[in-house]
């Protein structure tokens, strides 16, 4: 196969520290590979007053293929105090690199397994019949889309004429809330539209096909939020009906799937769900599965995909020296692109070597240890980024 070109956007934090360790491991594997770098993050806004600069877009552009590590978001005023004094007042307004890349690329399916590793000390465990411990399998594909919904960026503070007008046609909002004073009013919207929440389904239904599962699970809250929760529970009925007659529809609301979630989570293989939704549920089912040092996903548009660890910058971690996180969910990520690219093989050989690392459970990073994030966790047994790193590539 043709020698593939990836952007690698490590940004800040301990996205550095962990990105390089994947690249080592696609090394390992023999990955016919080239990296070049994207400047992302907190130092271009602070530098250059944009946290994702042209030049970055332009690669990604070119090779469609970007991996990327975390960025530190800081709130408005932090954004404000710390850019460089040249470029204060000059109209640069603080985003999301990572939201604005997702919107840009129309980078709308968003992928994030969560798969139990056997012999993972952090695997949520719970009481069954008889006082008995039971350790769930946990083999969950959670589908969330990626563009729209509640952080689609629609939103106001003290709402300009034309849209205050268009609230008060509605009886609800004249009814209950046409009492507030507009400049205390804020209004976030949730916006969703039939081909975005088709295409999110349609994956999870493929999904589902592919690995031979009989139901999905569309996990939103339709008897409350009518409009848009009841658009993907009516479109997913009707693709089950139409095209996917095998697979049934089940349909969770979120709060009591945040409830049942230590009940069965074992039983729950393919969950889609809106942006937010999406968000919560997948953080759910990650934090049974080893937490945010083992949460991957992959963030996939029709041209660009880029894949990344849901874990963020950890600004507390990122100057140890050696570094002390788990590379893990980093890698994963790494796997995942693998998989995109069909390199299945290569992604399954890295997979397994992260699974037999964690099943011997001898070479452990300190969250899987339990331990306080602190500079002596070495000396109680964790081991360093890249001995985590090490310990993988020596299994493959
Ligand atoms: P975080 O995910 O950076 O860290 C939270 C805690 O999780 C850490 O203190 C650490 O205890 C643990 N952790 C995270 N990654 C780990 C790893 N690989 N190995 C071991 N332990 C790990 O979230 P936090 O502290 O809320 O945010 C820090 C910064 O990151 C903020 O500026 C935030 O805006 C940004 N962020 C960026 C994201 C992204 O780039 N996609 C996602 C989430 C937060
Ligand atoms: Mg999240």
């Amino acid at each position: 196969m043709a020698k593939r070109t990836i952007v690698v956007m490590p940004g800040d934090g301990i996205g550095k520290n962990v990105l390089k360790e994947a690249v080592r491991v696609l090394d390992a594997i023999g990955f016919d590979a080239e990296y070049v770098h994207g400047d992302i993050g907190w130092e271009f806004w602070c530098k250059e007053g944009n946290p994702l600069p042209d030049r970055t877009l332009q690669l990604l552009e070119k090779h469609k293929i970007g991996l990327f590590g975390a960025i530190t978001s800081k709130p408005k005023d932090k954004a404000e105090a710390e850019i460089a004094p040249e470029l204060k007042d000059k109209g640069h307004v603080y985003y999301s690199p990572i939201v604005a890349m997702r919107q840009k690329y129309d980078l709308d399916i968003c992928k994030r397994p969560c798969k139990t590793f056997k012999g993972n000390t952090l695997n949520f465990i719970r009481r069954g019949p008889g006082n008995t411990i039971e350790e769930p399998e946990i083999d969950t594909m959670i589908f969330r889309q990626n563009t729209e919904g509640l952080y689609g960026g629609v939103e106001w503070t003290n709402p300009p004429d034309l849209v205050y007008e268009a609230l008060m046609t509605h009886k609800k909002f004249k009814e209950n809330f046409a009492w507030c004073p507009r400049p205390e009013l804020a209004v976030s919207t949730r916006i969703f539209t039939k081909k975005y929440t088709t295409r999110i389904v349609k994956e999870a239904f493929e999904y589902a096909r592919i690995k031979g599962l009989k139901t999905i699970t569309v996990c939103e809250k339709p008897n409350v939020i009518r409009e848009t929760s009841g658009m993907m529970l009516k479109i997913a009925q009707e693709m089950s009906k139409n095209e996917y007659p095998d697979i049934k529809v089940q349909d969770t609301n979120i709060d009591a799937q945040m409830m049942w979630l230590t009940k069965n989570p074992e039983t729950y293989r393919v969950i889609v769900a809106g942006n937010m939704f999406g968000d919560i549920v997948s953080d759910g089912f990650a934090g049974l599965v080893g937490g945010l040092g083992f949460a991957c996903s992959a963030n996939i548009g029709p041209e660009v995909a880029v894949f990344e660890p849901t874990h963020g910058s950890a600004p507390k971690y990122a100057n140890f020296n050696p570094s002390i996180v788990n590379p893990i969910a980093m890698i994963l990520s790494a796997c995942m692109m693998l998989e995109h690219l069909g390199e299945n093989d290569k992604a399954k050989k890295i997979y397994d070597a992260v699974a037999k690392v964690v099943a011997e459970g001898k070479v452990k990073t300190y969250d899987m240890m339990k331990l306080p994030g602190n500079p002596d966790v070495f000396s109680k047994g964790a081991v360093t980024t890249e001995q985590m790193t090490d310990a993988i590539i020596a299994k493959l």
